[in-house]
């Protein structure tokens, strides 16, 4: 068994990058797609089919968990992966972002946050060192700082407090989770869409050290046109040997970007969310189930996927359970997505491989404009 905590780069091409992340719970292929599973689940999916979908690692948040069933209690039962039911690496955010975009009557200081709880009004507090003492209780593989990340648009003033606050939260986050063998402290890159806000957040976090490095702060409503054009310096600001994950992000043409950008690591909840609402993500871009041109359609979802939903279900059955609102609907769609943005992945660290990423993604792009048909 691995000891370590351990990255290593296997081929580039471009500044795009494959490799594999070692750690004690098993390797994790770079670049690498995480199913969200907020609350100790992926909604509407075993995690052996979560598995089987070809993820490697898993998202939980500490926001949640500690509000229910709360971390001490995950921890008595023997943390999150056996709680769960699943034993590969787990990776957990921190809180902070949550917090700011779920809870009530938030307060904001140099010590922390204190909250109240979306679910039933109780109050709460997450510092960087309560975060790193519940990311330790659920037993998390890669542990996030905690860290602010301001709403965009906001005034260059606001995003430089904030990033120098996340900045002195990180170095706390540093301290308070010591040295564990096996386990990894990921930091947050934060700054908008400020380059020299971004520059100096880099360096901060390079001097305190960390085993990967997040780059946090998008997603949240600025436009890909404005994200590319941060991700076109900001991975380049952080250490070349480490990890790179983009929090939150994205849909398929957003990962693919992303990738060619010098970006390792995602997580979403788009493949998920969507399985239960009835879009699915296709080669041929997004398709709506609910509408009525799938009634009489005995095709499947995705003619050239592999996927339980896909090899063994029409688009009139899946058109049916949707309008009867079965739990199956969610269930198959969820997975067709989940494996779909796997498959994504896949191709993508072949094609690194293989010194092909611009055929590939001219490929990615050409099928999605001929539509689905
Ligand atoms: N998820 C998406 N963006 C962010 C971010 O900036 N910080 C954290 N902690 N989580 C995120
Ligand atoms: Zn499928």
């Amino acid at each position: 068994m691995t000891q370590r905590f351990q990255f290593d780069i296997r081929a580039t091409d471009g500044k795009a990058r494959t490799g594999l992340i070692s750690t004690p719970r098993g390797d994790i292929r770079t670049p690498a797609f995480m199913p969200v599973g907020t609350a100790a689940t992926v909604k509407a999916m075993m995690p052996e089919s979560v598995r089987a979908t070809g993820a490697d690692i898993l998202l939980g948040n500490t926001y949640h968990l500690m509000l229910r069933p709360t971390a001490e209690r995950i921890a008595n039962l023997g943390g999150l992966h056996k709680f769960m039911n699943w034993d590969r690496p787990i990776l957990t955010d921190s809180g902070g972002f949550q917090v700011m975009s779920l809870a009530e009557l938030r307060k904001l200081t140099e010590e922390g946050v204190t909250f109240k709880s979306h679910i039933d009004g109780s109050k709460h507090m997450l510092s960087p060192e309560r975060s790193m003492e519940i990311q330790k209780l659920l037993g998390s593989d890669i542990v996030m700082c905690f860290d602010e990340c301001p709403a965009l648009p906001a005034d260059r003033d606001r995003i430089k407090q904030s990033m120098d606050l996340s900045m002195r939260w990180a170095g706390r986050s540093r301290e308070a989770f010591g040295d564990r063998p096996g386990h990894a402290l990921f930091g947050i890159q934060q700054g908008g869409l400020e380059q020299d806000f971004r520059e100096e957040s880099a360096k901060a976090l390079s001097k305190i050290g960390f085993d990967g490095y997040a780059v946090g702060g998008l997603a949240v409503g600025e436009g890909q046109e404005a994200m590319f054009g941060c991700l076109d310096y900001a991975p380049d600001q952080l250490p070349q040997d480490k990890p790179r994950y983009l929090m939150g992000v994205g849909k398929p043409d957003d990962i693919v970007g992303a990738v060619e950008r010098g970006i390792d690591m995602f997580d979403c909840v788009l493949p998920s969310r969507s399985g239960r609402t009835g879009q699915a993500f296709t080669r041929r871009g997004v398709v709506n189930i609910k509408n009525a041109r799938h009634m009489d359609d005995p095709r499947p979802l995705d003619a050239d996927c592999t996927c339980p939903c896909c090899s063994q279900y029409s688009r009139a059955y899946l058109h049916h359970v949707f309008k009867a609102q079965e739990i199956i609907s969610s269930m198959l769609v969820t997975w067709h997505n989940l494996h779909y943005y796997q498959e994504l992945m896949s191709g993508l660290r072949e094609a690194i491989s293989e010194g092909n990423l611009s055929g590939f993604v001219k490929q990615f792009h050409a099928t999605r404009a001929q539509g689905d048909i």
